[in-house]
């Protein structure tokens, strides 16, 4: 993430006046502080105190079977003692491409993907190429020309970030034949807002996925707490990963989860969640196509975000500066895109943190800023969201 573009993200953050459509916060008052506070109290009580002591690199045994059941429950082979408990998806991430890849490999990557990870590939020298697997006419157009030569493909078939879409069956069925290790990010997949989340590729590749997830969407991402699932002959290398870098995930936090998903029905929260996002993310839709209804986007089946194109070549830096002064804020496009493009102009613009009345309020200081830009030269859309495919909200 450029430098500058953080710098100002956290000059808004404790701004009140800011309306932030950016960061991809869950909505703070959907966390269960005071079921959460019961468990934390709970930890303490236990004479033993396992929660203020020191545990194992693998984690918590009973999150592992919670993570076990669930993706058993969604039609995977997956053992408990085989599920490693992390610092967030993130580290899971982390851990799966140490083992995945090498410096220099090039690595698939969704045409819009989260930013993190797109980092963490630099970082770690691997070169991300566009997996070119969302639908076949943009593989045509997108996909690099020796897409097959990746040793690893990172994506997020059940619900997509920046990109609030899933893949269908046809991109899975793309990421399965090809070749190398397939990392799959099952972040977002139980915010689903048509239901309960789908098969995973970990249930049709088991030996050749790497499978991550996490609760920081679903409950709280402060407690960071995640998990991963490697093949089955990479388990005892990610283990050992796991313990070199930080020995295991916090046992208090491990602790509080435990505790608060054993005492409440987590499937009726996940049912409530999915209702609170999508109409949320129906409020933004409406004021997009009110206040930008130049701009394209297709409705998100998930997730906390709209992902916006506008079919002109606009300075994004400008719009970005434009709108902090307007009082709002949101994640530049470039952001997720492998190459860093800021064309054609686009961005995520997240529902998820902010009451419905700001959401309004955020969507048309953004079209004020935009206004103030004037008119910009046009592009040609990007194939993938043509008008007949965005249905203009
Ligand atoms: C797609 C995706 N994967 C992974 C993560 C990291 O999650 P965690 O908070 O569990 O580290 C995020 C967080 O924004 C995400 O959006």
């Amino acid at each position: 993430v450029d430098d500058s573009v953080e710098e100002l993200q956290r000059r808004a953050a404790p701004d009140p006046q800011v309306i932030r459509l950016g960061g991809g916060l869950p909505a703070p008052e959907q966390f269960p502080r005071a079921p959460l506070a019961r468990a934390f109290l709970r930890a303490l009580d236990d004479a033993a105190a396992p929660a203020l002591q020191y545990g194992f690199p693998e984690g918590s045994a009973r999150l592992r079977r919670f993570v076990a059941d669930s993706l058993q429950a969604r039609g995977a082979a997956v053992d408990a003692g085989e599920v490693i408990i992390t610092s967030g998806a993130q580290q899971a991430l982390a851990i799966a491409l140490e083992i995945a890849c090498r410096p220099g490999d090039r690595v698939g990557v969704d045409r819009t993907t989260y930013p993190a990870a797109l980092d963490l590939l630099r970082t770690r020298h691997l070169l991300p190429v566009v997996n070119g697997d969302e639908s076949p006419r943009r593989r045509a157009v997108a996909a690099a020309p020796d897409a097959a030569a990746v040793r690893a493909r990172y994506c997020m078939p059940a619900l997509g970030n920046p990109s609030g879409r899933g893949l269908d069956l046809r991109a899975r069925r793309g990421l399965l034949a090809g070749g190398g290790a397939i990392i799959e990010d099952d972040a977002y997949a139980d915010l689903r807002f048509d239901g309960p989340a789908p098969i995973p590729l970990l249930a049709l590749g088991r030996e050749r996925v790497f499978h991550l997830g996490t609760w920081s969407k679903t409950l709280c991402p402060g407690l960071r707490v995640g998990w991963l699932v490697p093949p089955r002959r990479h388990l005892a290398r990610a283990l050992r990963i796991k313990r070199d870098s930080d020995l295991q995930a916090n046992s208090m936090a491990q602790a509080i989860v435990d505790d608060y998903l054993a005492s409440v029905d987590f499937g009726a929260r996940l049912v409530r969640l999915r209702r609170f996002y999508r109409q949320r993310a129906a409020r933004m839709a409406r004021a997009l196509t009110r206040h930008l209804p130049s701009w394209h986007f297709c409705m998100p089946q998930g997730g906390f975000a709209i992902w916006v194109e506008a079919d002109v070549a606009a300075d994004e830096r400008a719009l970005l500066d434009a709108a902090f002064d307007e009082g709002v804020v949101f994640d530049p496009g470039s952001q997720f895109r492998a190459g860093g493009a800021a064309t054609p102009l686009a961005m995520r613009l997240c529902f998820s943190a902010v009451p419905a009345d700001a959401l309004e309020e955020g969507v048309r200081r953004l079209a004020r800023a935009w206004r103030r830009l004037g008119e910009r030269p046009r592009m040609p859309l990007t194939p993938a969201l043509s008008p007949s495919e965005t249905g203009r909200g």
